[in-house]
């Protein structure tokens, strides 16, 4: 007897052998098969029970939900799409579910309705696959760059400064936030505070992972950040993990080539490793795409989609050139985009940016060379002192997924842009000593995880693509 998961029953061992089988029932039918799921794979595992010889107390605690502990023998299925099943000499309730109470009943449940039940939604087909590619779209990343001689760096979670310069952070205090202790000139008294100085959570770990490359040459961070702005929308959480490659003797050509060639291994390997999976979430989007008017519905499946990204270059375009092509477009039926674009100077809305990808080029762009007044301060300046080297790659159905730059490595001219962005120089007195001792040509970028997920899994909604989304107003659990 062997104790076996679900995927190591279905596809490694031979049909006789004798199994011991852990997981949670999904379905049981015609008093006979009951459809067993452990997470280890998509399939279930059919159990072929002879009912009538299980005593009744025991019969009626089968039910979907219980964890249940099966062991047999391994024979040939009938069963449409598998080819193993396991007819079960023992049967153990190791957890009983009461059938009226559990919430994930043996029906298609709503990704709305799964969101509320965000504990047990990882138990359902559509989130254990979404889960599964995450992992492995994680394990792909380290993979990638250790394989390219890059470090991990750990960047602190808590930190003094803004990276982003964009102040949407989250505060981090010992003090009382409702009244806390304050100075004869009625500023907060930090001195009682564990940190004794204003911390917040971090937005992201670029500045640190500059220091890295500054002294490993390549460094890549892996962790989670925050933003406190209160966007509402399909691809935005409030906390979100971020990839951040920084690159020493790395110009902006050279960030746009790690950025694609990154994006492609990453998909690739998922293509290669997570069919199953794909399977299951592509005809889950077709379903889905089904429901659509004829107009919005995609050309492409998802298993498409990813193979046109890994097998086309990405079109790479500057925002100048971006803006003379919106501004000679017609997008919609009244030929007008629904937020005007404000001329050469003006941030692109994601309506823009979707427009590029999905409507003009039908691929992925990367956009590089944005005025210098819509982006951080850190963005080297152009010969032309009014743009910086900024790249954006957007994909199509999501926009935004990287976000990069080559970094001002100029200390004269980085001091002045600080003082321009009114940025405190006693904040980030460390960052400018990078420029001061040894500075370099260096660039990074950073690509948001879950939006990567929510490409290769065609999930529309960034709160589908992590275990527990934090949302506004939403941390309960
Ligand atoms: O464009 P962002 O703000 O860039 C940075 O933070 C740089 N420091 C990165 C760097 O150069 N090292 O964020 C990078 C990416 C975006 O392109 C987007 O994919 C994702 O992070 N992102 C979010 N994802 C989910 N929810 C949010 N609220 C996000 N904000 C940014
Ligand atoms: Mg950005």
């Amino acid at each position: 007897m062997q104790i076996a998961t679900v995927k190591e029953s279905l596809t490694k061992l031979p049909v006789g052998a004798e199994v011991h089988v852990r997981g949670w029932v999904r379905t049981f039918r015609s008093n006979r098969f009951i459809a067993l799921n452990d997470g280890s794979t998509v399939a279930n595992l059919q159990c072929v029970v002879n009912f009538e010889e299980l005593p009744e107390d025991l019969l009626k605690r089968i039910n979907t939900g219980a964890c249940i502990s099966v062991q047999g023998d391994l024979v040939s299925s009938q069963g449409q799409g598998q080819n193993v099943e396991i007819q079960v000499k023992k049967l153990e309730i190791l957890g009983d579910s009461d059938a009226d109470e559990y919430p994930l009943q043996p029906k298609k449940h709503s990704l709305e309705f799964l969101r509320e039940i965000a504990h047990l939604r990882m138990r359902t087909a559509t989130m254990s696959a979404v889960m599964r590619i995450r992992h492995n779209a994680t394990f792909a990343i380290h993979k990638y760059f250790h394989d390219r001689g890059f470090y991990n760096l750990h960047t602190p979670i808590i930190t003094g400064s803004d990276a982003e310069g964009a102040g949407e952070m989250f505060r981090v205090t010992t003090l009382d936030p409702i009244n806390p202790p304050t100075t004869d000139d009625g500023k907060v008294d930090y001195k009682e505070d564990f940190f004794e100085k204003e911390t917040n959570l971090t937005v992201s770990g670029q500045l640190e992972a500059e220091l890295g490359a500054m002294g490993l040459s390549k460094v890549y961070t892996f962790g989670p950040t925050f933003r406190a702005e209160n966007s509402n929308t399909s691809r935005h959480l409030a906390e979100f993990w971020m990839i951040e490659p920084e690159v020493a003797f790395a110009d902006l050509d050279d960030n746009m080539d790690l950025s694609e060639d990154f994006l492609k291994f990453v998909i690739q390997y998922i293509l290669d490793n997570c069919v199953e999976d794909l399977e299951i979430l592509d005809k889950r989007l077709a379903d889905e795409e089904k429901g659509k008017p004829q107009a919005e519905r995609s050309e492409q499946g998802l298993i498409e989609r990813l193979k046109f990204v890994v097998e086309n270059n990405f079109v790479r375009l500057s925002y100048t050139e971006a803006i003379e092509i919106l501004r000679n477009s017609k997008p919609n039926k009244k030929g007008k985009f629904k937020y005007k674009i404000e001329g050469w100077g003006a941030d692109l809305q994601s309506e823009h940016e979707r427009f590029l990808v999905e409507k003009h080029f039908k691929s992925p762009v990367i956009l590089f060379d944005y005025p210098a007044n819509i982006k951080a301060f850190y963005m080297r300046l152009n010969e032309d002192e009014k743009t910086v080297r900024a790249m954006d790659v957007l994909f199509p159905g999501i926009g935004e997924i990287v976000g990069g730059s080559q970094r001002e490595e100029r200390y004269d001219v980085l001091k002045g842009k600080m003082e321009k962005m009114g940025i405190a120089e006693e904040d980030l007195w460390w960052y400018l000593d990078t420029r001061k001792f040894g500075t370099c040509v260096h660039s990074g970028f950073g690509l948001g995880f879950e939006r990567l997920v929510q490409f290769v899994t065609g999930m529309g909604n960034i709160r589908d693509v992590i275990p527990f989304p934090r949302t506004p107003g939403r941390a309960e659990f």
